[in-house]
């Protein structure tokens, strides 16, 4: 009898464990990282598109960024693709693997943001050398282009043809007008759900903002970064009007603690530096670890990711 409910719990264990691990690939989103860990953004661009794009993609995802560059350069010549070029001569060659010229260390990277522009409709062979010459296993790529006109999606499905093992999102094409919101967005999904603190510079001093998990919050990490010249206010709090307005909802808290980043109304933020009991009602975006007296003169603080 005991053997018999000892291997119904073995059985029940494993059950729970493919279960557990099929919702676990259910749950994979587009433009999703993969974990807390580390992200790169790994980019080749000919002619300065993708670069522009790729910087503000590191920026935005706090991304290390990482160039392809050729082992050849592409002279204006090479990319003369109304010509025959050495450009369209490589992408009509499925052969063709262009040559890098430096090394790349993926390994410590989750999540990888590759970038690329679109030559004849897909991936420059070059992302190929790259693709044969590292090991991306259970990594998660999310693919970017730049392009005259084309969509990405031709390039993805041909990334995943040629390798069926890779983790690859749907990806973005992207314009050099899209604005900062566009390029947040892409990334941003991601960081709302699992940004847990920011960066706080206030005299040349860096803190850590544990936030909360709550609108307002989240809506935060969207203007970062963002620079704020906060005025001093009654000996205990630094204060600013924000340009923006951010989800209130504003409750007393009985006590102040020294280094609570508080929401006043709707737009202004508060930072106090002493704690005391308080009748005002606020509404809670984070907590600054070991914030000193922050002094009687107005500050400035950085806000960063
Ligand atoms: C050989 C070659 C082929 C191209 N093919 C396409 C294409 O099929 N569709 C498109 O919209 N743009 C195409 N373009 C334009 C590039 O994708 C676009 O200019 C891109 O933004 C350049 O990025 P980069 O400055 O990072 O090199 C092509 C450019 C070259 C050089």
């Amino acid at each position: 009898m005991k053997k018999k409910v000892f291997l119904s719990l073995i059985l029940i264990m494993f059950l729970f464990l493919v279960v557990g691990c099929d919702v676990k690939k259910e749950n994979v989103t587009p433009n999703k990282s993969t974990s807390s860990g580390f992200s790169a953004v790994i980019y080749f661009s000919a002619t300065g598109t993708t670069k522009s794009i790729a910087e503000r993609i590191a920026k935005a995802s706090n991304s290390e960024i990482i160039e392809i560059i050729p082992k050849e350069k592409y002279t204006s010549a090479d990319l003369d693709y109304n010509h025959d070029c050495r450009a369209n001569r490589e992408q009509n060659d499925s052969k063709s693997r262009p040559l890098i010229e430096n090394t790349i260390d993926i390994s410590k990277y989750d999540t990888i943001y590759l970038g690329y522009p679109i030559w004849w409709g897909t991936i420059p062979k070059i992302i190929l050398t790259l693709i044969d010459t590292y090991d991306f296993t259970g990594k998660t790529i999310i693919p970017f282009c730049t392009s005259g006109s084309s969509g990405i999606s031709g390039s993805v499905d041909d990334l995943r043809k040629y390798n069926s093992n890779l983790i690859i999102n749907d990806g973005k094409r992207f314009s050099l007008s899209d604005s900062d919101e566009v390029i947040r967005e892409f990334v941003g999904v991601n960081m709302n759900e699992e940004v847990k603190n920011i960066k706080a510079f206030i005299n040349d001093n860096e803190y850590i903002i544990n936030l909360e998990d709550n609108e307002t919050a989240k809506k935060f990490i969207e203007f970062l970064p963002l620079e704020l010249n906060m005025s001093e206010l009654n000996g205990n709090e630094k204060y600013a009007n924000l340009d923006k307005t951010l989800p209130e909802n504003s409750a007393n808290p009985g006590r102040i603690n020294a280094g609570d980043m508080m929401l006043y109304g709707d737009d202004c933020l508060v930072i106090f530096y002493k704690s005391f009991d308080t009748t005002y009602s606020y509404t809670k975006i984070g907590h600054i670890d070991n914030l000193p007296d922050l002094g009687n003169e107005n500050i400035t603080v950085k806000f960063e990711n």
